[in-house]
This record gives C-alpha cells, structure tokens and sequence, in this order.
C-alpha cells in the first residue's frame, strides 16, 4: 500500500465546495447521526417538487422506498428548472462528432427538442409505465431520447451501441419493451456501426415493439418497415412544443440497466427517480467540486452506468454544461482527447483507468502537444487504478496542479459512493479514499464478521441510500439472491477491498465470476454461453487474466465436439463468433481449444485452476478433486509450449 499523500493545494481547497477535512469530517457526522433528516434536508432544498413527500425512507431489507409521497420529475429537474434563471441560454450539452462536427444546445433548445420528442411519444400511445430500448449513438437525441422518456414517466432502457443483435434482443425479451429508439448508423474509428440493421435483426425475432424510431443520423442505407418503422425527423417536424412534465412518484421507475451478473442471463437493475436524481446531483458537488461555469466532461459512454449518472443525470441536473464526444479516443491520431480538452477548455476530466493505461503507451508528446491548463479536476472510474497510471495521470494530465477523484461505484449503487472529496480528503495514489456522508461501508470475511485492519474481505454496505436499486427487472428472487443473502443484513458488492490505518479504502477486484475487461463489466458464463452456441463447439471456460492495458483480458478455453478439427481458422472464427453473439468489446484476448477442461469429481469446471495457468502458468493449491489431473498438466504443458514458441519467434524477428 503507498503512503504517498497528496493534499489538495490551498488555493483548489480554499475555493472547494467542501474545504478541508473538518468539513469532511462534519459532514459525514451529520449523516451518520441523523441519516433520515440528512439526506431530507437535501432533498428539499436541491430538488424541485410538485408534491412533497411525506416519509424520508421506508425500509424493509431489502426492500427501500425514498421519499415517499413525493412527486417528481427528473426531465423536470434536468432541464425545465434552469429555465427560470439566467443559464436558459447556458449551453447544456455540448457535442463533436468523429469528424469534427459541432453541436451546442442551450438548456432552452434542449427544453423545445425534448418537449417535442415527448409529444412525438405521446402521439404514438406512449405513456407511463411503457419501455423503450434506447439503442443510440453519442449524439444530442440519445439524451432527448432519455429525458422525453423521463418527462412521461417512460422507463428506458438505454443499450450500449456495441452490443450485438443478439445481446440486443434479450434485452428486449426480458424488458418486454414496446417501443424502440434508434439511429441509423453511428460512427467509431472512421467505420459506420449499422445500428438500425441490429435492431431489424432482433425484431425479426421479438414481436413486442409497436414502433422503432429512427434518427438519420450517417444517412447510412437502411430499410424501414411500413408502420413499424419512423423517421425521427418526420415525427418532430411541426409537432408542438408545449409538453409538461409528468409529476411522478418518487418510486417510479427512471431505468432500467443491463449489467452482466454471474450468470448468462443479464440482470435489469431497476433505478427509480427521486433518489437516484439526488445523489447524482449531490455527487456532482461533493465529488466534482463543479462550478457554475465549467464544462464538465465525462468520457463514457451512454450506455453505461457512468453514461447516465455522469453524462446525463448528474451534470443536467446541476445546470451544468456536459461534453459528449461520438467517437474513438484515438481517432483520428492518439491527442484526440487533449485536442477536445483544448478546444473547450474542459475544467473536469472523468475517465477510465484503461484509457489513461492507453494513452501512456502512446507516449507523452501526444498530452504535451496541448494546453491542458483549463484543468482542475481529474477523475477515474470503472476499475481499480495502478498507482504508476495514477502518478502519470497526475503529472502528465493534471499537471501536478489538479487533484484526482478516483471515484468507487457500480450500475447497482447509481451514484458515486466511495471517493475522495477533493477540496477536503488528501489522495494516495490507488486508493478511492473514503465514503461520501450517507455512506456506511464495511469489510468484512463471509459471516459477516469485519476483518482486522489492512485484511483483505467483502466489501459491503450496512444501509441503505437514496440512489440504490431497487430491485432486478422482474427477477426480485435472484436480486435477493445475489446481493442481500451472501451476507444477511448487509449488501454484498461482489468486490474484495481493504481498509487501511486512515481507513482509506483499497479496491481489490472482483470475487465472483464476472471480470473487468477495459472497465466493461462481462459475466465468464454469458462468453461461455456464448460459446457453446457455436456448432463446433462442445465445453468452454472463460477466465480473466491481468492485461496491461485492459486491467483484465479475457481468454477462453474450450472442448471441440467430436469429428470437428482444431485451426487457427476455427479460433478467429470463435473469436468473431463471441464478438458476434455479445459485442465486439467482449471478444476474448485468447482461445485456447484444448482436450478436456480440469473438472471436479462433481463436473464442475475448476476455474481457479484455469486462472492459475493463465496468469502464473503453473498450478498450486488442493487439486485432490480433480478428475483427471492428467488433463491439467497437459494444459500448462501447451501454455509453457506456447510461451516457448512465441519466445523463439520473437527471437526471429530480433535476428
Ligand atoms: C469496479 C461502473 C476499483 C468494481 C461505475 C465494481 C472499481 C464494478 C472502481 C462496477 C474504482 C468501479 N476502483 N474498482 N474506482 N469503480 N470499479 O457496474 O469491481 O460497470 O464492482 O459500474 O467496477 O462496474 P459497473
């Protein structure tokens, strides 16, 4: 664990929203004594309200209800409210596409666009309780797309652009959703992403959708189907802008997010709006510092977690202005986030421990090729950050002059809940500091017990808060399952961490089956599953193994049926095959078609040994369970060969 501190220079904390670590300290006091008023206090007077709520929080574990009584509208706090004050002619959302277009829309048009787009819902039957599938490119209409739905009480379900048909149409099933919002096309690395031909594909085997909306955005070529299929741009054209905002319970579903969970199927985590708008909202203050006029940008993309809370929710909710880039970081060379930074002066910079891991193996003339002086605040998100990528972040990116939030969260807890308020908690590089107020994490071994000091255990949380999900989309069993009875009484993130003698917390990674690749989070049975639809194949094993860039790689090892021969043509197939079945982000790093798979007596897969050969390649531990301990050699066997050859051609090369 590093020691290295680093406190916020006098001049960052003496304007911070939070200015040193008393303020910190009261803070979460505050909270601590009186949870309930704390974060009512805070619901009164950062939200707006068409009725407010009578109780703070109903709590039946696992079962929370926030605010309830109360009605509201996150469109309405995200966009109508800053109409009364000056910022209407703030700009809201700033967008650049891969090439260089530019878009600007004031928190006024974006108030006329999304009021219409609501109409355009509305005219076709839409209404409360209905479900889209927002299916989009980084463009301004993925966020109208959202904040109509959220103005009608619609639930979205936003998927990310870059998964598959198939991914696509599960989620569909499990959502049965009835509308769907897309584009034609989108644009990455100078390719065009046929996203309307994905959403032909999976309803040509899903028949819930009444209708799917098309945005132009390429003018790529593409079918429409008679009825079923709309142009975005028809739709709106005349169509009025006067379109009040739903008054909505507290409760009401705002979304619903797909995250891998440890089996094939993904799991809908239910978001519900009341509380998930105020502790995005809140974590713009205590965790972005953010200031009235500066531009806000957060590099995710929209169909992630970090997408809604930190593109979307958060920052609009705020008033602030928020950056939207379509496209590769790399594209059209290595600078193109510093050139974006430069050109909008961008004053907080949000991004992905992979990202900064790619950019320092591009080199450091690419940053210093740019005036990054706008910069105040950095942040990191999606997997633990190695101090070396953090100390290159600082100085390289931040110029030793801008403090970094890395910032510990999950789809499930909405909002950031383990980071370090930079104004008032000193950093060390690697760790994500301390719990915001309201936030009451412990570490603790598999009965529950907290574990000493600089132990490794569970990370868990022993109450509620108000962003939390509320439940898994029509699947209130397995969210029991999986995160209220591992460890009865507390919630169980799925994460390792440790706590230090200033209990700083450190993230360890995960500890069930689900690995991290660049920050995605990606379930080893949905690769599996995802495999074994191959016809050649018989039996596969995914498992991840440490990757410099990625954090984590993906490799999968498989059984063939019998008569089907191995090649290198079969394992690019394959490969092609899981980026065909999920998404291009989850195609493994490596395929290893083998044998037979090291199996208990039981037949369980022994993934650990798996894990072993690919980050060690060499096996220790109790293998007295093994079936065939034959098998296992033969697979380090083929690693150690592998390596050898790969060694010997490198050698070749050099020569
Ligand atoms: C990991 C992304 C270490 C963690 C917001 C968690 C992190 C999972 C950090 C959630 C961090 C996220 N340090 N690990 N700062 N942030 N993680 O749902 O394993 O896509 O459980 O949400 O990412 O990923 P998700």
């Amino acid at each position: 664990m590093s020691t290295t501190l680093h406190s916020p220079s006098s001049a960052f904390q003496s304007a911070a929203r939070v200015s040193g670590r008393a303020a910190y300290d009261q803070l979460y006091r505050a909270a601590e004594t009186a949870p309930e008023s704390f974060w009512a206090q805070l619901a009164r007077n950062q939200l707006h309200w068409f009725q407010p709520f009578q109780r703070v929080l109903d709590w039946q574990l696992p079962r929370a209800q926030w605010f309830p009584g109360g009605l509201i509208n996150a469109c309405y706090n995200c966009v109508d409210r800053h109409l009364s004050s000056w910022r209407r002619n703030k700009a809201a959302l700033i967008w650049e596409g891969e090439n260089f277009e530019q878009r600007i829309l004031t928190y006024q048009e974006l108030h006329r666009k999304v009021s219409k787009f609501a109409n355009v819902l509305k005219s076709l039957g839409y209404r409360q309780g209905d479900r889209a599938i927002i299916y989009m490119p980084m463009t301004p209409e993925a966020a109208i797309a959202m904040l109509a739905c959220a103005r009608l009480g619609i639930i979205h379900s936003v998927v990310f652009a870059g998964f598959s048909s198939e991914a696509l149409k599960t989620r569909m099933e499990d959502l049965e959703a009835n509308l769907v919002i897309t584009a034609d096309a989108g644009r990455r690395r100078g390719r065009e992403i046929m996203l309307k031909r994905n959403v032909d594909a999976a309803l040509a085997e899903y028949a819930g959708v009444r209708h799917c909306i098309v945005y132009k955005h390429l003018g790529a070529g593409i079918e429409m189907h008679h009825q079923r299929d709309l142009w975005w741009d028809d739709l709106m054209f005349g169509m009025s802008e006067d379109c009040p905002a739903e008054p909505l319970d507290s409760e009401h579903p705002l979304y619903v997010l797909y995250t891998s969970g440890t089996t094939g199927k993904p799991k809908g985590v239910v978001h519900t709006t009341a509380g998930y708008l105020l502790q995005t909202h809140m974590t713009m203050q205590w965790v972005f510092d953010l200031r009235e006029q500066d531009i806000f940008w957060c590099t995710a993309d929209i169909g992630w977690v970090t997408g809604h809370s930190y593109l979307i929710y958060g920052p609009l909710s705020m008033g602030a202005t928020t950056l939207l880039y379509e496209g590769a970081p790399d594209w059209p060379e290595p600078d193109r986030f510093w050139r974006l930074i430069e050109k909008y002066r961008v004053n907080i910079f949000y991004t992905s421990p992979t990202a900064i891991r790619s950019f320092i193996r591009q080199g450091d003339a690419w940053p210093q090729k740019h005036d990054l002086s706008s910069l105040r605040l950095l942040g990191s998100v999606g997997e633990p950050i190695n101090p070396a990528a953090w100390e290159w972040y600082y100085h390289i990116i931040g110029g030793g002059r801008c403090p970094i939030v890395d910032t510990w969260w999950q789809t499930e807890t909405g909002a950031i809940l383990i980071a370090p308020m930079p104004g008032a908690v000193a950093t060390k590089p690697g760790s994500a500091t301390l719990p915001l107020p309201g936030i009451f994490p412990a570490i603790v071994d598999a009965k529950g017990q907290p574990v000493a000091e600089g132990q490794q255990g569970f990370l868990v949380m022993r109450q509620p808060w108000p962003s939390m999900f509320r439940t898994l989309w029509r699947d209130e069993t397995r969210f029991r399952e999986i995160y209220w009875d591992k460890i009865p009484g507390l919630y169980f993130t799925g994460d390792a961490a440790r706590r230090d003698a200033d209990g700083y917390y450190w993230l360890l990674g995960r500890v069930d089956d689900v690995i991290n690749v660049s920050g995605h989070r990606l379930s080893t049975m949905e690769v599996e599953s995802a495999m074994v639809r191959h016809a050649a194949v018989a039996e596969a094993a995914a498992v991840g193994r440490p990757h410099e860039i990625k954090g984590q790689g993906l490799v999968v090892f498989a059984t063939l049926k019998g008569g089907q021969a191995a090649s290198p043509e079969l394992v690019d197939e394959l490969r092609d095959w899981v980026g065909k079945e999920i998404g291009g982000f989850a195609r493994p790093d490596e395929i290893r078609l083998v044998e037979a798979l090291p199996k208990t007596r039981s037949g369980k897969i022994m993934r650990r040994l798996l894990r072993e050969i690919v980050t060690t390649r060499s096996v220790s531990g109790d293998t007295t369970t093994l079936e065939d301990y034959a098998v296992l050699l033969k697979l380090s066997q083929q690693g150690k060969e592998e390596e050898e050859l790969l060694a010997h051609e490198a050698q070749k090369e050099k020569v």
